[in-house]
């Protein structure tokens, strides 16, 4: 089958080729993957991995063989996957790890939001939001607007964090209350941050945290390092904390949620980048160079003969 492998002597370490058919353990369902999409950290680290791997994690498609074990949907059903080898013709995934694309969804959007959206959606819940106040930085990415319109649902005060005033665009009509470039003009405590970004932008935001607020650090898209001022740690009165965010454990009832929202019309996918996958290194290279505002979805066309 075709499929997008590693190949660190190429330009974004990611080429079309072909690799052995996959083949499902009894939990999994074997996809004909129609769609995919890029995440950042997938690009920018495609290079450590393995040549020859089949990359990525994000696909939608259609099941052609059901799970030996009985458990998850039907051959024919169009479906949104999470896992391992998902940029290829075909891709074996868990059933816990799918969900069921509904009538009125374009599996081109569904595909879009495996890592990106259970990313966003699950660190959202590291705190109660509605009525308080949440920071997301790197709003204009593909975790951030799924993340500033998913506050926005939970009856957040949304404050969208974007790098320059042109990525601002679109973030107010998603459901952003606030859209600042970098911290600027940010004058009250917030109670959760979503931070992408890392390095400096990270330690400022910091001192940004109500007491017993919270920091969900799920990315470092700067590659900067972040310096905390001296007992800058240091608090009086509730714990401000930050976590660590992979938990990318079952995610198949999170997908289905997303997919609700996408279908009755509560969650917009994203997608500002869309072409067939042979264009794999051109929107590898704009998302890096941040010319992506959200999500890029490639379309795994068939072989020429
Ligand atoms: N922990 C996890 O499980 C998990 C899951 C998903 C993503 N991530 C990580 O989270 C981060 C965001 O992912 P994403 O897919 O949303 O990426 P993305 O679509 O590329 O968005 C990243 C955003 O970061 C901002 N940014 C600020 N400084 C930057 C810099 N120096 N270089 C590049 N971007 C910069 C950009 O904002 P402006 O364009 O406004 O400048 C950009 O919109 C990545 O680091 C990714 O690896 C982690």
């Amino acid at each position: 089958m075709r499929a997008l492998l590693i190949d660190p002597d190429v330009p974004s370490a990611i080429r079309l080729g072909t690799a052995p058919e996959p083949e499902p353990a009894p939990n999994q369902l074997l996809l004909d993957v129609r769609h995919i999409s890029l995440n950042r950290g997938e690009v920018a680290f495609a290079a450590r991995r393995p040549p020859g791997t089949v990359h990525g994690h994000d696909a939608a498609g259609v099941v052609v063989r059901a799970a030996a074990d009985g458990t998850g949907p039907a051959v024919g059903a169009p479906v949104v996957a999470f896992g391992e080898g998902a940029w290829a013709e075909r891709m074996a995934v868990d059933t816990t790890a799918v969900a069921e694309i509904p009538d009125g969804v374009d599996p081109a959007d569904a595909a879009a939001l495996p890592i990106a959206g259970v990313t966003a959606l699950r660190t959202l819940r590291a705190r109660p939001i509605l009525g308080h106040r949440v920071l997301i930085t790197g709003a204009a990415g593909g975790v951030g607007r799924y993340a500033v319109q998913l506050a926005a649902l939970g009856g957040a005060h949304v404050i969208a964090s974007v790098g320059s005033p042109a990525r601002a665009e679109g973030l107010a009509e998603l459901g952003a209350d606030e859209v600042v470039i970098g911290l600027e003009g940010i004058d009250q405590p917030v109670d959760l941050i979503l931070d992408t970004v890392g390095g400096p932008q990270l330690a400022a935001a910091w001192e940004l945290l109500a007491p017993g607020g919270n920091v969900q650090n799920i990315g470092w898209a700067s590659d900067e390092p972040a310096v905390f001022k001296p007992y800058s740690l240091f608090s009086i009165g509730p714990a401000k904390t930050m976590s660590t965010f992979g938990d990318v454990h079952k995610v198949g009832p999170d997908l289905a949620t997303l997919l609700r929202f996408l279908a009755t019309g509560r969650l917009k996918a994203e997608v500002s980048r869309r072409g067939p996958w042979e264009d794999v290194a051109t929107a590898a290279r704009d998302l890096l160079e941040r010319r992506v505002a959200g999500k890029a979805v490639l379309d795994v066309t068939p072989a020429t003969p």
